[in-house]
């Protein structure tokens, strides 16, 4: 018999979504009448300040369209429309790495928006459709930032504080940026850091769009100054005037650009527009979290990623709910850090991602025992497939057996959740994603749009479009429609591919099985192997490289690259090609293994067989057909030198 977790009894009384029947009605529902169904919840939850004429406009598929020539704002939204009744309330919580807090209430979140939006008018003459680089810690300043680029229509696009100087420029030119917003520095371990070094080190590569940096002083260290360039945030926001009005935006303005790493060495900006955005985020945030009253949400991700601009900022707050903000890491100072916030705050919704359990795991078992946890009521997990025992070390020693975990699967592209229990409603099925959300409609395929088996593994389809998803790459409509739509095709229309496999189990259970292209999944990191190939293949010494993802046991995934050398090399090969990803893209890049071959295994064609690559990585025999490659052997070449390694 499967383990199958019922949802808490008690919990599912007062849940948005109570049970399965109620679940099942609405994707009845949306299948009858899709539109019907998204206008419902799009007049139920948005402040329009113009109404829309369209729900859905397919005429230009893919380049769908949302709520036509509405007219709302995303910091309204998430600020203006809930101070009558919520001007007291906690919006951000913020703490910081050595234990400071700061409690910013709806009122002063308004304030604090307003001014930022000012000074990013007055003083930068930042416009509506401007775009506006945030490369931020995990400090409230960060959201304000979001906020005041979404009041006046300019459009952020934050770089995660990881990544270095070259992937930073490489992100400003190509959303041509006019301003810079960062900050000193900031606190992790105990310790400060810099952050403001590297946008010197960036903008130093001679970009000419960037007109000014402004700086939050954060930690006070000492750093290098370009008089007329850069400009302090603190000792220019008090001038500013707490009143600001919000811009009218159209329901396809766009909201923000987020780069994320797709199958060539080039990242996408993805575009996400403004209201079906925040439709979904709102609607996510409580059918999925099921927050409510006097909730204190925590979600562990860092605003650099999706998972941070959806579920920190616009979701929690366009929900009216208290989102927790952590500038450090749950295991510092110890490995009771995450558990003593957990209970300190009295959190009600922990979201984290499955490498972030499985180090607390190892780190301290029986750590959760020593604290209160009993606020808890739904447990998240996202960005990889969690394994079994995570799962379970998750739900007993972190929920007590008592809170649901809500394994939710989405993307970049997706804006939102796409498929995960309702913790009032779902029966769980550990480290499964379980089912599509109501108005989700998914769907696992072939590459010709035949849907799979029971149970066999094919490609994870969104086979109708939702108001959150990718409107486009920034600048590259092209890739934006062979990168996600193929041939296939579902009642004539274009099916969405997510890149990821899946299958469906006998009671319809979706479980995911990871990307099926060339994406690496590190710590819930998302690589491009091209992207990490196009740096390497510059070395002065590297004829030839190939990048795979290995299994690993923490991080889920790790880097291992095989290179071909042009001549014998001198250097200690994996410090020098680690030196190098880390300048380039950042230390996320870095790989753990580094093997010098004597060749790769192409096709006569000259395609790198990377399935054969990946299994020599883990130790697996070579089950493929090897006689079609130029040399076939390589492959045991290849072995040697791995077993050697
Ligand atoms: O492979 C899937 C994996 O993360 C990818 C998306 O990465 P990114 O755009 O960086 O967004 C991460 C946060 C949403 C997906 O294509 N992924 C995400 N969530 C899950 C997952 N894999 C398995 N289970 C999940 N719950």
């Amino acid at each position: 018999m499967e383990n199958i977790f019922q949802p808490n009894a008690e919990f599912s009384k007062n849940a948005h979504i109570k049970s399965m029947d109620e679940y099942n009605a609405l994707m009845k529902k949306a299948d009858e009448d899709y539109e019907g169904f998204w206008k419902e919840y799009a007049d139920e939850k948005i402040e329009w300040l113009a109404s829309y004429d369209k729900v859905l406009d397919e005429s230009d598929a893919p380049f769908y369209k949302w709520f036509t020539k509405g007219k709302l704002n995303v910091s309204n939204q998430c600020i203006d429309r809930h101070l009558a009744q919520k001007s007291n309330k906690v919006a951000i919580l913020f703490e910081g790495d050595r234990g400071d807090i700061e409690k910013i209430t709806y009122a002063e979140l308004s304030k604090r928006v307003n001014k930022f939006a000012n000074l990013l008018k007055n003083k930068f003459g930042v416009k509506k459709g401007d775009r506006v680089i945030l490369y931020m810690p995990m400090i409230p300043e960060a959201a304000y930032a979001m906020l005041a680029c979404a009041r006046i229509g300019a459009i952020h696009s934050i770089v995660f504080g990881g990544f270095s100087a070259g992937a930073l420029k490489d992100r400003i030119e190509d959303a041509k940026a006019k301003l810079v917003i960062t900050a000193d520095g900031a606190y992790r371990k105990g310790k400060p850091y810099l952050l403001k070094p590297v946008v010197d080190d960036a903008l130093d590569k001679k970009i000419d769009c960037v007109e000014a940096v402004l700086v939050v002083k954060r930690n006070n260290e000492d750093i290098h100054w370009e008089e007329g360039r850069d400009h302090d945030y603190n000792a220019l926001i008090g001038a500013e005037s707490d009143e600001c009005p919000f811009e009218p935006m159209d329901s396809e303005d766009p909201l923000f650009l987020l780069y994320t790493s797709g199958s060539t060495g080039k990242p996408k900006g993805v575009q996400h527009n403004t209201a079906g955005y925040i439709l979904w985020a709102q609607m996510t945030m409580e059918w999925v979290f099921d927050v409510q009253g006097d909730d204190v949400y925590w979600c562990t991700a860092d605003i650099g990623w999706i998972t941070g601009h959806t579920y920190i900022v616009y979701g929690p707050l366009a929900a009216g709910t208290t989102t927790l903000m952590f500038e450090g890491v749950p295991t510092y100072p110890d490995a009771g850090r995450a558990w003593k916030m957990v209970q300190d705050h009295k959190i009600t919704q922990f979201y984290t991602a499955p490498t972030a359990i499985r180090v607390l795991h190892k780190m301290g078992e029986d750590e959760p025992s020593k604290y209160d946890l009993s606020s808890l009521k739904v447990l998240g997990t996202v960005g990889e497939p969690i394994d079994p025992p995570a799962w379970k070390w998750y739900y007993e020693a972190v929920g007590g057996s008592q809170c649901a975990i809500v394994d939710t699967y989405w993307q970049t592209e997706t804006g939102g959740h796409m498929i995960s229990p309702l913790p009032g409603a779902t029966p769980i099925k550990p480290a499964c994603a379980t089912y599509a959300l109501p108005g989700i409609m998914a769907e696992v395929m072939d590459a010709d749009g035949n849907a799979k088996e029971l149970g066999e593994t094919g490609l994870l389809c969104i086979t109708k479009p939702w108001p959150s998803m990718i409107r486009n790459i920034w600048g590259d409509p092209e890739r934006f429609k062979s990168a996600y739509f193929g041939d296939a095709k579902k009642d004539g229309k274009p099916v969405y591919f997510t890149g990821d496999g899946a299958n469906v189990d006998k009671d319809g259970y979706i479980t995911i099985t990871g990307r099926m292209d060339d994406v690496i999944n590190v710590s819930g990191h998302r690589m491009g192997s091209a992207e990490i190939e196009a740096v390497v293949t510059e070395d002065d010494y590297v004829a030839e490289v190939a990048v795979v993802g290995r299994h690993h046991d923490i991080k889920g995934e790790s880097i291992f690259i095989y290179v071909v050398l042009k001549s014998e090399a001198e250097k200690d090969m994996k410090k020098h090609i680690n030196d190098l990803l880390s300048s380039e893209i950042g230390n996320i890049a870095k790989a753990d293994d580094i093997v010098v071959v004597p060749g790769l295994p192409k096709t006569r064609s000259g395609k790198i067989m990377r399935r054969i690559l990946r299994s020599i990585a883990i130790g697996e025999a070579i089950t493929q057909d090897t006689s079609t490659l130029e040399d076939p052997a390589v492959v045991g070449q290849i072995e040697k030198a791995v077993k050697e390694a």
